[in-house]
């Protein structure tokens, strides 16, 4: 027996929506019988999905999705959208949204607290689609975004000491609306939002060095990564 789905709306005003209906209209054209793809977090990734979700019930296509969180695996249960883990399947492509990305295509991700599990999405992909509406440019990465770092939530003053020594020159943990104190993320960490005024292209391997962090939300040098304009 099904259980009936809940209705979860994004749940708050979505920033140039017209655009990023655009851009989820590439993305769904590039959806083929019998992917694996990859399902972003994000409104962005949301309003895609949605496209999506149009396009296989016109079609009749069959398509497995692995969501990068809980929002997006309720969205594709409510769309009829067959997901899967990375566990068990190989993404054949992803989509996803991004917060800031420069002219190498690196990126900061991770507003939604989701950058784990997009980065095993972005890793596992041959082929991967940022969708970019033109707030998303910058002509230096971490201008208008702090970079954030899952950790384990012992290790939080540690990770913070050995963000601070590689240059964050303000580190927060993260807090956020429906819940007191820390946002707690979906395995189960911490976040420190982490501001860095320069960002070289050792930094992502740098903090993932630190013991206690998860992952960070900063993407240097995926080649595999196209930005969808
Ligand atoms: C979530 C993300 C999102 O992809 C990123 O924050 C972009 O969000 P939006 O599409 O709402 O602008 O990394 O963790």
């Amino acid at each position: 027996m099904k259980w009936n789905n809940l209705n979860l709306e994004w749940n708050s005003h979505i920033e140039n929506e017209a655009e990023k209906q655009e851009l989820a209209k590439k993305v769904a054209s590039k959806v083929n019988d019998g992917d694996v793809i990859g399902f972003g977090s994000g409104s962005t990734s949301y309003i895609a999905i949605k496209e999506i979700a149009k396009k296989i019930n016109n079609e009749k296509l069959n398509i497995l999705a692995i969501p990068t969180s809980y929002e997006i695996k309720l969205l594709c249960d409510r769309l009829n959208i067959p997901t899967v883990t990375i566990m068990e399947y190989k993404p054949d492509w992803s989509f996803d949204g991004a917060d800031e990305y420069n002219d190498k295509n690196w990126m900061i991700k991770g507003r939604g607290a989701a950058m784990f599990k997009e980065k095993l999405n972005i890793v596992s992909s041959n082929k991967v689609y940022i969708l970019a509406d033109n707030t998303k440019y910058v002509d230096r990465l971490g201008k208008n975004h702090s970079i954030p770092v899952e950790c384990f939530p012992e290790a939080i003053k540690f990770v913070k000491k050995e963000l601070e020594k590689l240059g964050a020159n303000e580190c927060n943990i993260r807090t956020g609306r429906g819940k007191d104190g820390p946002i707690i993320t979906e395995n189960n960490n911490l976040i420190l939002d982490a501001k860095f005024n320069e960002i070289n292209e050792k930094l992502e391997k740098d903090i993932k060095l630190i013991p206690g962090v998860i992952e960070s939300g900063l993407f240097i040098g995926y080649n595999n990564v196209e930005i969808l304009k």
